[in-house]
């Protein structure tokens, strides 16, 4: 029975908890199976689970990768050499494609095998483990912090304290960028029930998560939408930049930044 006392945020991860509970009786916390389990053949999976769509995984990584750069660069964060931090970086498949923004780059991930396989591709970018607990950084270390694609794998009641780490790392005016799968798309959520490696997700609307954003300390908070059509024209990306504020693209990106100091 739900808890009318609860706050709107407490109340999302209850919800989802409970969701989560039904579907594989619960995540274990920390890295949960991504750090226990065999990575999957990551690229191969999502190109499996999106075949309907008519484009490749690169069409989804390389948008991210310049809405990433473009919301840096409005937030006055995107100077080359800002430093940021991939938290549940996978094997740093974004990373090439951030290449020219010239960010400092540190990847962080549960799953030991994906930062094998990242620092093969990547060897000039840093990458090291995280233990789902506590990041392996000071306070105030980063300029931005990114989770692409990596809160709806995190348990929901995982989800504060996830947030909060962030924000714990990030300096002061320093900026979380949480890219996620809207399920408000019919056809996201058919992609996802797909994916063998989403079968532990709880996916969360991009108000929810600005919720959890909120009560986590972030500020100025605001979201936007991508992935809107599966093609790459000029038309197409006219119409990205036109419908960001639509809660119907493929996927979001929550932004919230850290307190300044007073
Ligand atoms: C769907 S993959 C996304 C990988 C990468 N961000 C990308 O977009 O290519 C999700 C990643 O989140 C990582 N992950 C799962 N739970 C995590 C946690 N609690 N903290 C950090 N990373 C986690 C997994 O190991 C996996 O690499």
């Amino acid at each position: 029975m739900a808890d009318d006392r609860r706050s709107p945020a407490a109340a999302t991860i209850g919800a989802a908890s409970e969701a989560a509970q039904r579907k594989d009786g619960g995540a274990a916390d920390g890295g949960g199976r991504w750090a226990n389990e065999r990575y999957p053949d990551y690229e191969r999976e999502v190109r499996r689970s999106i075949d309907f769509v008519g484009v490749g995984h690169d069409f989804f990584t390389r948008g991210k990768a310049e809405r990433l750069i473009e919301i840096a660069s409005r937030l006055g964060l995107g100077a080359p050499g800002a430093r940021l931090l991939d938290i549940g970086c996978g094997v740093g498949l974004v990373h090439p494609w951030l290449a020219p923004a010239r960010f400092s780059i540190t990847g962080v991930d549960v799953a030991a095998d994906a930062l094998i396989e990242a620092r093969r591709r990547q060897p000039t970018i840093d990458y090291q483990a995280y233990d789902g607990e506590r990041l392996p950084f000071a306070e105030a270390s980063f300029d931005l912090a990114t989770a692409i694609c990596v809160l709806h794998h995190v348990p929901p009641r995982r989800w504060p304290h996830f947030l909060a780490e962030a924000n714990r790392v990030l300096k002061p005016g320093g900026a979380l960028l949480a890219f996620e799968h809207n399920p408000w798309n019919p056809l996201t959520r058919l992609a996802v029930s797909r994916c063998e490696f989403d079968r532990d997700a709880t996916l969360l609307s991009a108000p929810a998560l600005s919720r959890l954003m909120s009560e986590a300390g972030y500020f100025e908070l605001s979201r936007e939408f991508l992935f809107f059509t599966p093609f790459d024209n000029a038309v197409a990306r006219r119409m990205e930049a036109w419908l960001r504020r639509a809660p119907i693209g493929a996927q979001y990106v929550a932004i919230g930044r850290k307190r300044r100091r007073k």
